[in-house]
């Protein structure tokens, strides 16, 4: 099973910044999960839709530009990266997974992928772009064709994974409390991989090995490799 930090190593250090994303590095996690924002002139790399929970700033990120939203401080000295700095800080070493959150301009995102992948600093097999719009995903799919797509979820829908199917998904990318047998078993007959969020109790994470999810985001990486190491051993 996959261990993917979620919003980098954010259970220690304070989500989608450098130190989150630098510990999940240390720890050799398999990816590392970051949630996109527009800004008037770019991505910044943050969850919410405004600035007021996560910095010492106040107002709505997409009404900023990012010089405007990296002046505040995201905790303990950090700063908002843009995602062009994440793609230099991760320089290809994990899988990347971009959540789309309230992220406009796509013809600009493509490009910047584009440019990052043509200059050697990401490769196509580390990125993976999800999203609970699904109609952002496929147009992406329609513009980046060799781009993975994870569909995200937070329900059991009547007919399982098929709109993943439909959308030429890679992944689901799914609520942990809305896993079940039948769900994962109709997920790998699609061929899609499932990978659950958020999962950090140990009992929680016992359970997605059980259910055999290819994969966790998760807040505290080192316990979710520690207890996988046990397992093995
Ligand atoms: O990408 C998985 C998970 O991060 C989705 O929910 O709110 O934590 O971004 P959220
Ligand atoms: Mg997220």
């Amino acid at each position: 099973m996959k261990v993917f930090a979620h919003r980098g190593a954010s259970g220690l250090y304070p989500e989608n910044t450098y130190a989150a994303i630098t510990a999940a590095l240390e720890l050799g996690v398999d990816g590392i999960e970051i949630d996109i924002q527009s800004t008037l002139d770019g991505f910044a790399v943050i969850h919410d839709t405004w600035l007021d929970r996560t910095t010492n700033g106040q107002g709505k990120v997409n009404k900023l530009t990012l010089a405007e939203v990296q002046q505040y401080d995201a905790g303990d000295g950090q700063f908002v990266p843009s995602l062009e700095q994440v793609f230099q800080w991760v320089n290809d070493r994990v899988l990347l997974n971009l959540e789309l959150k309230h992220t406009f301009a796509l013809d600009k995102l493509v490009k910047l992928i584009e440019h990052n992948v043509y200059s050697g600093q990401l490769s196509r097999e580390n990125l993976l772009i999800s999203s609970f719009d699904h109609h952002q995903l496929k147009w992406l799919k329609q513009h980046l064709p060799w781009v993975k797509i994870g569909a995200l979820t937070s329900s059991i829908p009547l007919s399982y994974c098929e709109f993943a199917e439909r959308l030429n998904a890679y992944s689901v990318h799914v609520d942990k409390n809305f896993i079940n047998d039948e769900y994962v078993a109709d997920a790998k007959a699609r061929n899609l991989k499932v990978f659950a969020y958020t999962v950090d109790k140990q009992e929680d994470i016992e359970d997605m090995i059980a259910f055999g999810v290819d994969g966790i985001f998760t807040n505290y990486p080192s316990k979710a490799q520690t207890l996988l190491l046990q397992k093995s051993t």
